[in-house]
């Protein structure tokens, strides 16, 4: 049984690794570990917001996601200047997600739950589709 299982595990390992097909976008190392900021900050965006909703703090949650995930964050995360390093599909792919952002801003202030789980995985279906495509590291 134990052996069964390490063989599983890395045949898993080993699928995982055959699968990684994502483009390596080049970056100043500077700029690499800027934009791993701001993704963590995304991420942490997320569970604040969702923490902030279950709290019917609904106001709240939506000004997170437009001034951490949103159109207004492009400014502070450097966007323009980030953007000449990438390719142009992953900046189309980072200007949706942008978008989405914002658009679900606006449905989380409705406090429309469904609305709002809805917005939420678009969301992040916009934020896996950039990672399967790119990496940078
Ligand atoms: C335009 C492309 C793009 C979009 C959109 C995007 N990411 Fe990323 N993200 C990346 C890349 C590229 C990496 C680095 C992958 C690598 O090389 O390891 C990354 C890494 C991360 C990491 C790991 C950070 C670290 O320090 O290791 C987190 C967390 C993350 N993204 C969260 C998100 C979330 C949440 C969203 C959506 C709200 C999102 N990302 C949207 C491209 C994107």
């Amino acid at each position: 049984m134990k052996m069964i299982t390490t063989l599983l595990f890395l045949l898993s390992f080993s699928v995982v690794q055959a699968a990684d097909t994502r483009e390596h976008v080049k970056l100043p190392s500077h700029m690499q570990s800027h934009m791993l900021g701001n993704m963590r900050d995304h991420l942490a965006a997320l569970a604040e917001a969702q923490r902030l909703i279950a709290a019917g703090k609904w106001n709240q949650a939506a000004r997170v996601i437009e001034t951490r995930i949103g159109v207004s964050s492009l400014r502070a995360h450097g966007a323009s200047h980030m953007a000449k390093f990438m390719p142009k599909p992953m900046q189309a792919l980072g200007t949706a997600m942008h978008h989405e952002a914002s658009r679900l801003a606006l449905k989380i202030e409705e406090e429309d739950p469904r609305q709002t789980f809805k917005g939420f995985s678009v969301l992040m279906q916009r934020c896996n589709a950039c990672h399967v495509r790119y990496r940078i590291r």
